[in-house]
């Protein structure tokens, strides 16, 4: 049956963390999968998540009926995430104009978002930045959309190429999706400003482009949940149709929880029932309904104030510790006379910065320092810490003065 299987490549995220893994030299650092970490480099529960446990400890809902307060658990996740990321008083919120489902974190709504995509618009294509997670296409691509990229990122200036983005804007077929990243963009950890988002916005308006944004590090580039959602409020403001796959995996360190929602804005509220059932059938159809539990702890969070307000400051906490560590390493660089600039450490924001380093010295970091991080040169900073700042900083000098 399965002889014409060869093995997929390796993932190139996921295969970092299983190299680092299988390494047993003390001096490890893992640089690879964006997920939280905190200065003693262990992966964190926030105390806002050990309150909501508490609070869910022997609760009904996960002992008894389950099937049916699944779906308001669901909904209540929906509302408050929908609220997050269009704004706490947002009228499509009040109104009801949108079509919400919790998914599988970032990852499942993107899929549930491609899969709704193809059955409703087969031809068109979706255009990803370039570079995007590495993730985004194979998603799409498993959806049977067509794939295409729009230029984003500038090598030599370590920042956006603005002209070139709004070119590829106003050359793509009218009415093409376009997927973008509200903030802290992953890989390159390059946003627009708010002046080009608008611009971007408009552009959209002219070409009737459907933006559909992944929102997975929310308040990791500003340290400001609202902040962080500016794009989106300005493209809401200016009157967009928009989707978001929003993933609480990094902002909450609820990665292996698989918490997530898909939101799609619709004309009314009528409209939004039906693109909702479709919505719900393409999810019944993969996987039926989300585990509960993490789906509890995140409509917990945000649902009650106190463990609300208690999120928004280890957020801000965990979007200090990363800046910290983007100064430290940039300081750190500099002293040891590095002939190179590394302003774009500390220019770059969120969780990612896009160092420049060549597969190469990639793979002398991985071989000579057992230092991980993908061929790309992406460093996830939550990886950094007080004490393998100093190894980290002396040993990306190594690979880059010879
Ligand atoms: C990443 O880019 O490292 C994160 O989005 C985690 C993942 O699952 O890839």
């Amino acid at each position: 049956w399965w002889d014409r299987v060869s093995p997929a490549a390796k993932d190139p995220i996921t295969g970092v963390t299983e190299a680092f893994l299988a390494d047993t030299n003390p001096h490890k650092i893992n640089l690879g999968v964006g997920a939280y970490r905190d200065d003693e480099g262990k992966p964190v529960v926030l105390q806002c998540v050990r309150n909501a446990e508490a609070k869910i400890a022997g609760c009904d809902f996960i002992n008894v009926g389950r099937e049916s307060n699944a779906t308001a658990v669901g909904s209540k996740l929906v509302e408050e995430s929908a609220k997050l990321a269009y704004g706490k008083d947002a009228n499509v919120v009040k109104e009801g104009a949108f079509a919400g489902l919790q998914a599988l974190s970032g990852t499942g709504a993107c899929r549930l978002f491609a899969e709704f995509q193809r059955r409703f618009h087969p031809e068109s294509p979706i255009y990803f930045p370039d570079p995007t997670w590495s993730n985004h296409p194979n998603i799409w691509r498993d959806a049977q959309v067509p794939v295409r990229t729009f230029q984003y990122y500038h090598p030599v200036s370590k920042g956006l190429n603005f002209a070139a983005l709004m070119d590829d804007i106003k050359n793509a077929p009218d009415a093409s999706f376009f997927l973008l990243h509200p903030c802290a963009h992953n890989p390159t950890g390059v946003d627009p400003t708010v002046e080009q988002w608008r611009e971007i916005s408009y552009q959209f308006k002219e070409k009737s482009h459907f933006p559909f944004f992944d929102v997975a590090y929310q308040g990791f580039a500003s340290g400001d949940l609202d902040m962080d959602a500016q794009a989106i409020r300005i493209f809401l403001e200016d009157g967009h149709l928009i989707g978001c796959a929003q993933s609480f995996a990094k902002n909450m360190g609820l990665y292996g929880h698989r918490v997530g929602c898909l939101s799609v804005l619709c004309a009314d509220a009528k409209q939004a029932v039906a693109v909702k059932s479709q919505l719900q059938q393409i999810a019944r159809a993969m996987y039926s309904n989300p585990p509960i539990h993490g789906l509890l702890l995140v409509s917990t969070i945000l649902s009650d104030p106190e463990t609300k307000a208690l999120w928004v400051k280890e957020v801000k906490v965990m979007a200090n510790r990363i800046q910290q560590m983007r100064s430290t390493l940039r300081e750190s660089l500099e002293k040891l006379a590095s002939p190179l600039n590394w302003e774009h450490i500390t220019n770059q924001v969120g969780m990612f910065c896009f160092s420049g380093l060549t597969a190469d010295q990639v793979d002398r970091l991985v071989r000579e320092f057992h230092i991980y991080l993908t061929r790309d040169g992406r460093m996830s900073m939550a990886g950094v810490t007080t004490s393998n700042v100093s190894y980290l900083a002396n040993a990306i000098h190594e690979v880059t003065r010879y």
